[in-house]
């Protein structure tokens, strides 16, 4: 139910009422996995629990974890829990290695995913009549259509662009005028760098308001995003296997972190090397329970993502911090846990760098040697060799003091960073695989 603020009820409901519809909705979707996904009963079955276990919310902590590799196993249509005939639509997230992970959707869940997608992008400030410039790509990825059905349902204008053809994208923008765009946080400072190059500035555009995830950005990149293109950047999170874009949401007049749609997904943070769960406020690995999925119910999804459970501020319901990282994207160097987002922070607070950066990591004898790859400011194209080097001796400084790792910096040209019009690649590791 909508409410006069355009809110639904249940974003400002009581802790108690949320609660109680988790619980209701919990129960359902632990039966409707055990019935319905082979998988599923055989690891309930295994770790001796059955759905009816279910007393309480605590009481998830008794049942198995899902992974990814639990879809995998099952490729393409096992974990699908109503025939094949049902589901309306498929996605799948490009793995690194072997076979993509395939998810499924029937058309209720559709519904329900356009539906949080709206509510998402009106927590972002978009209203009906907003015109909507979508740059994350089309296709299997879920950012696109994802962000194009929340839109649509929103009542916004869509312009449905995907990614790249960056020349096109700044020529639609400055004669569309859209109020909001859609786009990972990497590729909107690309589109803004082709705003610079072309001789034009980025914060005289018409947007507003750019809803950024589908990858890790600091709150560096965000101030770097506001005030180049003079609007608000808010963050979106979310993963395919447990929706695509739009799991949890932040909003405009906080920017706190993104707000989980608890009503259709349970979160939990785990201690990831043992699997406990961890009180709210500290850091671990997040976990979704789906509360309404009808096609590809997960329980306990172990995310990989670092972050912490955060109290409820402009809404009722709980927030992430920022995602720190991936644990399969930790980078240990010389000894050292080092998250790539910890490198982006310190560039960014080196005055003349960007944001466009490539680390690299190889073995020189028995050390790891590390390289960041970073680009000078457009603003600074013509920067002197001895600036460059300033700038250089400033950022390996930083790292060393703030992270304890020494690194080698380069500085390259403008647009020596290959940019991608979708996730940004942020790491190479060309060390041998023990
Ligand atoms: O990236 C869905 C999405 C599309 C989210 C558009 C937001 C906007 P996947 O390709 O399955 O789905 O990748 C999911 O991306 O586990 C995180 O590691 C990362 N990720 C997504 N959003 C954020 C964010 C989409 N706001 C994986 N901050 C997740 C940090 C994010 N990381």
């Amino acid at each position: 139910m909508t409410t006069p603020t355009g809110l639904d009820a249940i974003e400002n409901a009581s802790r108690d009422e949320i609660a109680a519809l988790q619980l209701e909705r919990m129960r359902w979707s632990l039966q409707h996995a055990y019935d319905n996904v082979a998988h599923y009963r055989a690891k309930f079955d295994a770790a001796d629990v059955k759905p009816q276990d279910l007393k309480s919310l605590a009481d998830l902590a008794k049942f198995p974890f899902t992974t990814k590799q639990d879809l995998r196993a099952t490729y393409p249509f096992g974990m699908f829990a109503v025939p094949r005939e049902k589901v309306v639509r498929v996605h799948a997230s490009s793995g690194t290695t072997g076979k993509p992970t395939v998810v499924g959707y029937t058309q209720q869940d559709i519904d329900r995913w356009s539906h949080l997608m709206a509510r998402s992008i009106y927590a972002a400030g978009g209203r009906p009549g907003h015109k909507a410039h979508i740059s994350y790509g089309y296709g299997l990825f879920t950012g696109g259509l994802g962000a194009h059905y929340g839109a649509e349902r929103l009542g916004c204008t869509v312009i449905p662009f995907g990614g790249g053809q960056t020349e096109k994208q700044v020529q639609l923008i400055l004669d569309f005028e859209p109020d909001l765009i859609m786009v990972t946080p990497s590729y909107m400072l690309a589109i803004g760098d082709e705003f610079v190059r072309q001789g034009l500035d980025p914060a005289k555009c018409s947007l507003a308001t750019g809803i950024h995830g589908a990858e890790p950005w600091t709150q560096q990149m965000r101030e770097e995003i506001q005030q180049r293109f003079d609007m608000h950047a808010v963050d979106i999170y979310g993963l395919s296997e447990v929706m695509g874009p739009g799991v949890a949401s932040e909003c405009v007049e906080s920017k706190d972190g993104p707000v989980v749609w608890e009503d259709h997904f349970y979160p939990e943070i785990i201690d990831p090397n043992t699997g406990a769960v961890l009180p709210d406020g500290e850091l671990g690995e997040l976990v979704f329970t789906s509360l309404t999925k009808e096609a590809l119910p997960v329980i306990r999804y172990r995310t990989r993502d670092l972050t912490r459970l955060l109290p409820p501020s402009a809404r009722s319901m709980r927030r992430i911090g920022k995602i720190t990282g991936r644990s399969d994207d930790m980078l240990i160097i010389r000894g050292v846990n080092v998250f790539p987002s910890q490198i982006e922070e310190l560039i960014l607070k080196t005055p003349r760098l960007s944001a466009h950066y490539l680390i690299e990591v190889a073995r020189d004898g028995h050390l790891d040697a590390v390289t960041v790859n970073v680009e000078m400011k457009p603003e600074f194209a013509t920067a002197t060799g001895a600036e460059k080097e300033y700038a250089a001796h400033e950022l390996a400084h930083h790292i060393k003091s703030y992270i304890g790792v020494s690194a080698q910096i380069r500085v390259v040209e403008v647009g020596g960073i290959e940019r991608s019009a979708g996730k940004a690649k942020r790491v190479i590791d060309r060390r041998p695989k023990e």
